[in-house]
C-alpha cells in the first residue's frame, strides 16, 4: 500500500516548494492557484500567511470565498508531489466561471495515479463540509485533466467559453456520495490510500 497525506503546508517544505517552482519554470508550465505562491517566491513566510489569511471570513479578501490549500505528500520518504486547492463555497459568478477546485502534480512525479489520488482525497473534506456536490473545471485542451476528471467519475455539465481569454472550458460535478463509491474501488485496485491532516 502507498500512503499520501493532504496538509497545509508548513515551514518545513519550504525548499521542496521552491524546488517545484523551479520544476516548474524548466518545464515551461504554468504555477497557477497555488495561493499566489508565484508572486510571493521570495517571502514563503508571506505565502503560508496567505493560506491562513484565506481560510477565515475575516481575512480573506472581501471578494474571494474562503478557501483551503493543501499539498500532496507521498508518507514513505516525505516527498512534496504537489497541491490542491479547495473552495469551501461558491457564490454566483464562481458557480458559472469558476470551481470549488484546482489541482497539479509536480512534472516529475506525474502519471503514477497521484493527481486521482488526490482528487479522491478532498471528498472527505466536502464530506464533513455536507457539500452535496462539486465543481471543477477544466481546458478543453488540457486533456490528460480532463481524463483524470472523468476517472474519478465526474460528469461534464457543458463546456463554455471563459471570458478572461477566450478558451473553451467544461465544467464538470460530482456528487460526494458517488465519487466516495468509486475512490474504494480506486483503493482496491491501486493501494494507494490519500488521508486529510
Ligand atoms: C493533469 C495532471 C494533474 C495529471 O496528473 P497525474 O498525476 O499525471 O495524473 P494521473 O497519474 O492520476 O493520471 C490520470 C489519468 O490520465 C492519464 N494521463 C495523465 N497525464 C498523462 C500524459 N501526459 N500522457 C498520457 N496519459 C496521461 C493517466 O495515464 C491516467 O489514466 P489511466 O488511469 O487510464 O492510466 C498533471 O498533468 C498536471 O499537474 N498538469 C498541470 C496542471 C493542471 O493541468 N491541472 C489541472 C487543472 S484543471
Amino acid at each position: 500500500m502507498e500512503s499520501l497525506k493532504l496538509i497545509k503546508p508548513t515551514k518545513d517544505f519550504e525548499n521542496q516548494v521552491l524546488e517545484i517552482a523551479q520544476e516548474f519554470f524548466d518545464d515551461g508550465t504554468v504555477l497557477n492557484w497555488t495561493s499566489w505562491l508565484k508572486r510571493y517566491l521570495n517571502d514563503y513566510e508571506w505565502w503560508l500567511e496567505n493560506i491562513e489569511n484565506n481560510e477565515k471570513k475575516e481575512t480573506v479578501e472581501t471578494w474571494h470565498v474562503i478557501a483551503k490549500q493543501f499539498i500532496l505528500v507521498r508518507e514513505s520518504d516525505d516527498r512534496l508531489l504537489w497541491f490542491i486547492n479547495t473552495r469551501l463555497e461558491l457564490n454566483d459568478w464562481l458557480l458559472m466561471h469558476g470551481w470549488h477546485i484546482w489541482y497539479s502534480i509536480r512534472p516529475s512525479e506525474r502519471k503514477k495515479h497521484y493527481a486521482t489520488a488526490q482528487l479522491f482525497g478532498v471528498l472527505d473534506l466536502y464530506k464533513d463540509l455536507w457539500t452535496e456536490k462539486i465543481l471543477l473545471t477544466c481546458n478543453k485542451t488540457n486533456i490528460w485533466s480532463a481524463k483524470t476528471i472523468q476517472n474519478c467519475g465526474w460528469i461534464l455539465e457543458n463546456e463554455i467559453i471563459d471570458p478572461s481569454d477566450w478558451e473553451l472550458i467544461q465544467r464538470y460535478w460530482i456528487y460526494v456520495e458517488d465519487g466516495i463509491k468509486k475512490w474504494k474501488k480506486f483503493f482496491e485496485n491501486s493501494g494507494i490510500n490519500t488521508k486529510i491532516f
